[in-house]
């Protein structure tokens, strides 16, 4: 297993990159919801045999890459507003850890579309990833219910997306250290190979072993989930064993223990 923690803080609001990004991002959208939108509408409007084949699966290309741009953008605005955030904007309290599992899970399951298989009746079926989850119903962290959502959002994103076995096994978790509330994702993927261990919380930095260029995402998540427990004073590390999986951890201070710190 190769176990690297990442305690060092990556400050960069007001950084003129990240302005830039939030600029682009920002001009990008209005167009692109616009050609989203149309598409859609044509493809819901239009009666069977109306259009070519060419033409329908020309919209439908058009809907599917529409999504992904978007998806991509809409992830370009949540980096570039949480960069920007300062830590006196983080709204923390105490909230409970389950209910954000839950929800992220799903949300996560939903978005996954890889695992249709061809079962032995020749129907597709849609093989889910097993998720467990691991929490007391009543566990509370102290911290911010939105950007903890993000944080884990990303981290389980990433188990699903790195990850070609069937089922897909995640397992999100909870436990305690002495003054840390610990949150973390687990996953049967690809692993990480020790060399790229320090490198996967950088902005960008996506691990391409054959150099295509071709993977999804913009290398974004990490570093936004790196920024989140900062503003909060944690940490991220990261346990991993290349082909057999890998476990993210969440350090939250415990309420009032970074007072007895200070
Ligand atoms: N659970 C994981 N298993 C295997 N590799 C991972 C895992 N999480 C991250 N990585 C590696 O670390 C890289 C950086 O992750 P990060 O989430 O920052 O970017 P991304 O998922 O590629 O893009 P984005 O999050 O912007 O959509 C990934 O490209 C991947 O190579
Ligand atoms: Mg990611």
């Amino acid at each position: 297993m190769t176990d690297k923690q990442s305690d060092k803080t990556d400050v960069d609001h007001k950084d003129p990159a990240t302005r830039v990004l939030s600029l682009i991002s920002h001009k990008i959208k209005t167009p692109l919801s616009i050609i989203n939108g149309y598409a859609e509408a044509i493809l819901s409007q239009t009666k069977p045999g109306e259009l070519s084949s060419f033409a329908s699966k020309a919209l439908l290309d058009i809907n599917k890459q529409g999504e992904k741009l978007s998806v991509l953008v809409d992830k370009l605005v949540r980096f570039s507003s949480v960069s920007s955030l300062a830590k006196d904007a983080v709204k923390k309290d105490m909230m409970k850890v389950r209910p954000v599992f839950s929800s992220v899970s799903g949300k996560c399951v939903m978005r996954d579309d890889s695992l249709n298989i061809m079962s032995s009746d020749m129907t597709i079926r849609f093989q889910g990833p097993a998720i467990e989850i691991k929490c007391d119903p009543d566990t509370e962290i102290y911290a911010d219910k939105a950007l903890v959502s993000i944080a884990v959002e990303e981290l389980m994103d990433n188990a699903v997306k790195f990850n070609n076995n069937a089922p897909k096994k995640i397992r999100l978790f909870y436990y305690e250290e002495e003054d840390r509330d610990v949150l973390a994702v687990a996953d049967n993927g690809v692993g990480i190979k020790e060399e790229h261990i320090n490198k996967i919380f950088e902005k960008f930095y996506q691990i391409d072993d054959f150099f295509t260029g071709q993977i999804e995402g913009w290398g974004l998540g990490l570093a936004l989930v790196k920024r989140i427990m900062s503003l909060h004073g944690g940490t991220i590390s990261v346990r991993s064993q290349y082909g057999v999986g890998t476990i993210i951890s969440l350090r939250f201070p415990k309420h009032g223990a970074l007072q007895k710190q200070a």
